[in-house]
């Protein structure tokens, strides 16, 4: 029933707000579809929700749901080229048949009675950079209250201020440059292609921001911010079990460095430890570095590998064999240059395991 009913509402408001009146001048026929456009919007690999909030209810940016003054025309002038403190789409990333689902999709919703929350509020007592971040252009409503993926960005190249420059103001083509530089067969600790996509060809989740609008010297601050926080190594393990055999369940532990080899930042004093569960004992552990297990406070044994170095592209391969299975597995790495001032430590764990890794 419901769907059916939305399907009608979105056929009269495609004839109703001029989708296809514009389509007529323009040639191409566009329909949009409130079903798909509610995919591109929530699912589709865009991050527009993070502003315009999951229902396009609005948080930090304005609602978009349930106002029919926002034809597909408006809708789609803004989206290509913003005149506020949005970054700018371009058709790679999003098409015009995807924009008029969108606007089929926030006709046939109702108005919202009030904003939600921001998805990054800001913290107390902001340095006057975060606060540009996240209040005043927006960059921490995706990225957080640290900016920790543009700051892996910078490690995995070591960028200066010209790669921030040109990732922000020409995002979309400079992050497919940089994600092509990556080794596919490194774990990739950037969302990259923002998590599982459902387009093809992949689309980036961020748009283009325009000088005239976000000017150098704002970006600046905010890049200054950054490399006092400290460019955060892209740092990250895999755990997985091996085939158990009588002697225990062992546990294969792979560590990467996943940053560009010979340009990506390099790390030193690399401390990997794994968090032993009461139920089990360690019977063996290998692989560079490995220092044995130490009692923590709460009783758990902790099992330590120390690493002088981590390079850009290495991987290390170590293992620890338990007494038995220990399906919540979990541990850290942290490590001690190059040193960061937020987000300093990597969480890993079992896959499947509860809880863990928070959504840096
Ligand atoms: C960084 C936060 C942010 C993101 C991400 C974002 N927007 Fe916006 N958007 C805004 C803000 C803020 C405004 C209000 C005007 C301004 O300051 O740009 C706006 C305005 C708009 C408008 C104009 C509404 C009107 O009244 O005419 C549309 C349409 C829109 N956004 C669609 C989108 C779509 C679609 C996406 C994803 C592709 C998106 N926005 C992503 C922040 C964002
Ligand atoms: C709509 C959410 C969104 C907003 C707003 C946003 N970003 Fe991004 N940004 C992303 C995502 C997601 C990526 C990863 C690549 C992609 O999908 O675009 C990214 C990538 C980056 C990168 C490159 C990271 C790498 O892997 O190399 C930098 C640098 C960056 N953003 C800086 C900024 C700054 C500065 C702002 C504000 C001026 C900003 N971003 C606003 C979502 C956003």
């Amino acid at each position: 029933m419901r769907t059916l009913f939305v399907a009608v509402v979105a056929f009269g408001v495609v004839t109703a707000y001029g989708i296809t009146a514009r389509a007529q001048q323009g040639g191409a026929a566009l329909t949009g579809d409130a079903a798909a456009g509610k995919v591109h919007y929530t699912f589709g690999n865009t991050s527009c929700s993070n502003c315009h909030g999951v229902n396009g209810e609005g948080a930090f940016a304005p609602a978009l749901a349930g106002r029919p003054e926002i034809t597909y025309d408006r809708f789609r002038n803004y989206v290509r080229d913003p005149k506020g403190r949005m970054p700018g789409y371009p058709d790679t990333e999003l098409t015009d048949q995807e924009i008029a689902d969108m606007v089929v999709y926030f006709q046939s919703l109702p108005k919202a009675e009030k904003p939600a929350a921001w998805r990054t509020p800001l913290p107390e007592n902001p340095v006057p950079p975060q606060r540009l971040a996240i209040a005043t252009i927006g960059c921490g409503q995706c990225h957080g209250a640290t900016m920790s993926t543009p700051r892996h960005g910078m490690a995995e190249v070591n960028g200066d201020f010209e790669w921030f420059k040109r990732m922000v103001y020409q995002h979309t083509t400079t992050q497919r440059e940089q994600m092509a530089m990556l080794d596919p067969a490194l774990p990739r600790v950037t969302p990259g292609f923002g998590g599982p996509q459902t387009r093809t060809p992949p689309r980036v989740r961020m748009g283009n921001y325009s000088p005239q609008r976000l000017p150098e010297a704002r970006l600046k601050e905010i890049y200054d911010w950054m490399v006092d926080l400290g460019a955060l190594p892209v740092l990250t393990a895999r755990l997985a079990p091996a085939p158990a055999s009588d002697g225990g369940q062992t546990y294969n532990l792979n560590v990467y460095n996943s940053a560009v080899r010979g340009k990506g930042v390099n790390t030193e004093d690399v401390t990997v430890a794994v968090e032993v569960p009461a139920d089990v004992k360690v019977v063996s552990a290998a692989g560079t570095g490995y220092a044995g297990t130490t009692m923590a406070a709460d009783g758990k044994t902790i099992a330590t590998w120390r690493l002088p170095k981590m390079d850009a592209a290495q991987q290390e391969a170590l293992s620890i064999t338990l007494s038995g299975a220990a399906p919540g597995l979990r541990g850290t790495i942290r490590w001690g240059k190059p040193a960061v001032k937020a987000d300093g430590q990597v969480n890993f764990q079992l896959p499947g395991a509860r809880g863990g890794r928070g959504a840096a």
